[in-house]
């Protein structure tokens, strides 16, 4: 019997240079990436998990050249508004994690609007993190919870690592497999909360090329993984 993961989060990496690579401009390794994304999360939907969390632009990505975060921005809502039909069909319910500012009004209605149409779809969620950061994520969910004491709903002492997720932009269980496609072996600021007895998966394979069959081995490795979880074996 196959153990599937119940939240898998992918660092979706190597677009760049997928086109760079092919003579390509950078953007168009975005535009592949983003059909391979679409397929992507109804193959690992459709396989039994559960949460699919996705890195689609960092905090910091905010530092590329202009170009590249407007071509990224201008593809948000394309994907959103028209391309990810096939997402709705297949009962996928699509949220956000990440900060508002300073994304642009029209790509906040777009993320409003597939999240509003998909809501109450039940096959699995698809977390799309936009203009995300770990360390974001925990200072945000932190200013919450002081703001919660400070006007007397919440007790210093009930603060634990469960009640902690409530106030994160989602509340996900936690990532059971991360994956980081490109050869890359570092998490970049992604969930850092989240991630605290993820199995690591790396791949050399660049995020455009990074298909069903790519997925169903990650899958395998995370099979012959041994978690502990600190315990004894
Ligand atoms: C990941 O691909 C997508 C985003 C960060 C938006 P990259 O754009 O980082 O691709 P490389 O790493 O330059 O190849
Ligand atoms: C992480 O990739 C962010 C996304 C995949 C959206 P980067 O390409 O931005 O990370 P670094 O700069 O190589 O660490
Ligand atoms: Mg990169």
């Amino acid at each position: 019997m196959k153990n599937i993961p119940n939240h898998v989060a992918i660092i979706m990496d190597g677009n760049g240079r997928w086109a760079t690579k092919r003579g390509l401009n950078r953007s168009e390794g975005h535009k592949e990436g983003s059909k391979t994304l679409e397929k992507l999360a109804i193959h690992v939907l459709n396989s039994g998990v559960k949460y699919l969390s996705v890195y689609a632009f960092s905090t910091d990505n905010f530092k590329r050249t202009k170009e590249e975060v407007e071509y990224l921005m201008n593809l948000f809502i394309l994907m959103f508004k028209s391309k990810f039909k096939k997402l709705d069909k297949e009962n996928i319910k699509v949220i956000f994690s990440g900060r508002k500012e300073p994304l642009r009004k029209d790509v906040l209605d777009a993320m409003n609007e597939i999240v509003d149409k998909t809501r109450n779809n039940t096959k699995g969620i698809l977390n799309i993190c936009l203009n995300y950061g770990g360390q974001e994520e925990i200072v945000d969910a932190s200013k919450k919870l002081i703001d919660e004491v400070s006007s007397g709903n919440l007790k210093i002492e009930d603060i634990n690592k469960d009640m902690f997720y409530k106030y994160l932009y989602q509340d996900l269980p936690p990532i059971d497999l991360l994956i980081r496609t490109s050869g890359e072996y570092r998490v970049s600021n992604y969930m850092l909360y989240q991630m605290s007895y993820s199995e690591f998966y790396f791949t050399d394979v660049l995020f455009p090329d990074f298909d069903e069959k790519e997925f169903d081995k990650a899958i395998e490795e995370f099979n012959s993984r041994d978690r502990r979880f600190g315990k004894n074996k």
